[in-house]
């Protein structure tokens, strides 16, 4: 009662909302009329005393002058189904609270902080509703803090850079967090705890980076559009979640999937998805043999696109992508993509004949829409060019926003400004309709949207395999289950066999390729390279290829360390199991313990590096070999450096 009335008065007070297992504690704190939130987990301080509000243009900044006029508790406890992905069946539990704020001096706007506190997570976001006077409003600034250790490592790649998202990740502090960087943000504080930052259901907004405020805090800098502010919004307006995944262990980290749980159940019905492996024309564009662009080495032909069809069939891989079917490959197509067409395709082919011959063959096509970050062009396209794939049978499209900024409404901005989120989210409610599912390159991050919109099953969204060559170090691919995947599936274009080529020479070994179908989850995954490499050159792992999955039922993170390795083992929605794992530059022995494995015999079919394998000079170096295990066995492995392995468990017959 007399805690109430404080926060009625406005006077100094705080409520502590608790995990379901009392581990991690959010304080929730009115300090001098302005709002706050601290973290601690096991009594010891994680977040500390962190501000909360907006700077809207032309108004009084919002977060001053409170007073709590009501509080709302909730217990959540339930299990979230996703039609596909990593897990079938996710946890949602945790202890839910509502901060209904009031300003007590004009001009007395209202707004509500949401809290959820889990076991391996605290998220709030704010709610703006409608007022007389506060309908139409622009955020110049979220003041949102995470008052995080100075001395916290983080595993960081710089926001506001030409490639988007597509960069190495690199070790540093909190301290030295004076350039942005995206999120999903990985740390480790002093006291061995590992954070992620990060947001969950982005719609109508920025995306929020990080950054170290002038008063030496972490901050949310949302992604400003060319006007210099932050997003216009109309009330009622709810932010994305801020997320702040905890776990005592790197490893336990990569599991989090409470970015699904901030999300809305699927909006309408989606049991037509399917999730999908494919092949493509692609891989030979960038080895050099083919082009985009059409003239004599021209990739995307109709002879082309039939021959992979048939080879697809032969793989036993059910989809096909084909890039560079349209018109405006021509010359510099990053400088002449303003004028793409995403209809009109090149003389040499023909997507009606290509489609027909597909569909007769039980075959996938995936389309693809290149728009150089033209988004203007391409929204003027848009609905005819999803009706163009429709009519013709294609059920899954690869888009690309190549470029530094996109050119939208006129205007150069941010990929990941309030305006490409709003024109990445179209593009989704559109291809759902049409019954299209989406792999989006240089895409939007993910913040589990897939939830409410499963027809997007992919993106790229981090630097992928088309940097090999050079710009790729055996650690990326390490980094990327502790960072990038902890905001959902990336199209990493996984399984190149020819790893010595002159022009794209790989950093891993043969099995390490095959281990990233495992390491790297994809609701859309490509076998990228090209046909005649697996056939000619790689048969003993086509069995793989062909039955590896593209949905689990569960998976159980094994072990690893941030950059160094990750081992993972998934359960198929048939009952096989699968393992991966992949390591940086040092080789190292991993001893697999099977008790994640149901009862029974199952036949392990192992892929492993050979002793002397080496991603520099004996890439080829494998052994395969079979044997018959159960769940109270291990198995000890080796990885080369810069290898990998994959294991097959299916039940013994
Ligand atoms: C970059 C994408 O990541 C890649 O997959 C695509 O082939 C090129 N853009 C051309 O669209
Ligand atoms: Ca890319």
């Amino acid at each position: 009662m007399f805690k109430w009335a404080k926060w009625l008065n406005g006077k100094d007070t705080e409520k502590e909302i608790v995990s379901p297992n009392g581990r991690n504690k959010c304080t929730v704190a009115l300090k001098s009329k302005q709002i706050f939130y601290k973290v601690d987990r096991d009594n010891k301080p994680i977040v500390g005393l962190s501000r909360l509000g907006f700077d809207i243009c032309g108004e009084k900044m919002l977060g001053n002058n409170l007073r709590v006029i009501r509080i709302v508790t909730k217990n959540i406890d339930e299990t979230v189904e996703m039609l596909w992905g990593e897990d079938r069946l996710i946890k949602n539990k945790c202890q839910e609270v509502a901060f209904y704020c009031a300003e007590d001096q004009e001009p007395k706007r209202i707004f509500t902080l949401r809290f959820r506190v889990y076991d391996n997570a605290v998220a709030f976001r704010y709610e703006i509703p409608p007022q007389p006077k506060f309908q139409q409003i622009t955020i110049a600034d979220e003041l949102t803090e995470f008052n995080i250790d100075l001395n916290t490592t983080v595993w960081k790649i710089p926001a506001y850079q030409p490639d988007r998202y597509e960069y190495n990740y690199e070790k540093a502090t909190v301290y030295d967090l004076n350039h942005s960087v995206h999120t999903p943000l990985t740390m480790k504080t002093p006291n061995g705890c590992y954070l992620s930052l990060h947001e969950a259901a982005l719609y109508n907004y920025g995306a929020a980076t990080i950054k170290l405020s002038a008063e030496n805090k972490l901050k949310t800098d949302i992604t400003p559009l060319s006007d210099g502010t932050k997003a216009h919004v109309s009330l009622p307006f709810e932010t994305p979640w801020r997320l702040i995944m905890i776990a005592d262990s790197a490893i336990e980290l990569t599991t989090n999937r409470v970015m699904y749980c901030l999300n809305d159940p699927p909006r309408g019905d989606f049991s037509w998805v399917r999730t999908l492996k494919f092949i493509g024309i692609w891989w030979a564009m960038y080895v050099g043999e083919w082009t985009w662009a059409p003239g004599e080495r021209h990739g995307a032909t109709t002879q082309h696109a039939k021959e992979y069809i048939d080879a697809a069939v032969r793989l036993g891989i059910p989809g096909v992508l084909i890039e560079g079917w349209n018109d405006g490959w021509e010359g510099d197509w990053l400088e002449n993509g303003i004028n793409n067409s995403f209809t009109k395709s090149t003389p040499d082919f023909d997507l009606a004949e290509v489609a027909r011959y597909a569909r007769a063959r039980s075959v996938e096509i995936v389309g693809h829409h290149e728009t150089v970050g033209f988004v203007d062009n391409y929204e003027k396209q848009l609905e005819e060019a999803y009706n163009f794939y429709a009519a013709n049978g294609v059920h899954f499209i690869k888009t690309g926003y190549a470029g530094s900024q996109i050119l939208i409404h006129g205007r150069r901005e941010y990929h990941h400004s309030q305006a490409g989120v709003n024109h990445y989210q179209k593009t989704v409610e559109l291809a759902a309709k049409k019954h299209i599912c989406l792999d989006i390159h240089e895409p939007i991050k993910g913040t589990g949207i897939e939830r409410t919109w499963p027809n997007l099953l992919t993106r790229e969204g981090a630097r992928g395999q088309e940097y090999e060559g050079g710009a790729i170090s055996p650690s990326h691919a390490c980094y990327l289950p502790y960072t990038r995947l902890l905001s959902g599936g990336m199209d990493y274009t996984n399984g190149i066999f020819d790893l010595a080529n002159s022009v794209k020479r790989m950093s891993t070994t043969l099995t390490r390729q095959i281990a990233y179908f495992i390491t790297i989850y994809s609701g859309m995954a490509m076998a990228a390279d090209r046909p005649y490499i697996y056939e000619e050159r790689f048969k003993d792992m086509l069995k793989f290829l062909r039955d590896v999955p593209t949905n689990f039922e569960r998976t159980v993170p094994l072990a690893g360390e941030v950059g160094e390795y990750y081992v993972v083992a998934r359960k198929a929605r048939n009952g096989d199991w699968y393992v991966g794992g992949v390591t940086d530059e040092t080789g190292r022995k991993v001893n697999i313990g099977l008790n994640f494995l149901d009862e029974g015999i199952y036949r392990a079919e192992i892929y492993a590096d050979s002793n002397d394998a080496h991603y520099r000079d004996n890439q080829f170096g494998h052994t395969i070999t079979a044997k018959n295990v159960s769940k109270n066995e291990s198995i000890e492995l080796y990885m080369a450096p810069g290898g990998g392995f994959a294991i097959r468990l299916s039940r013994s017959k």
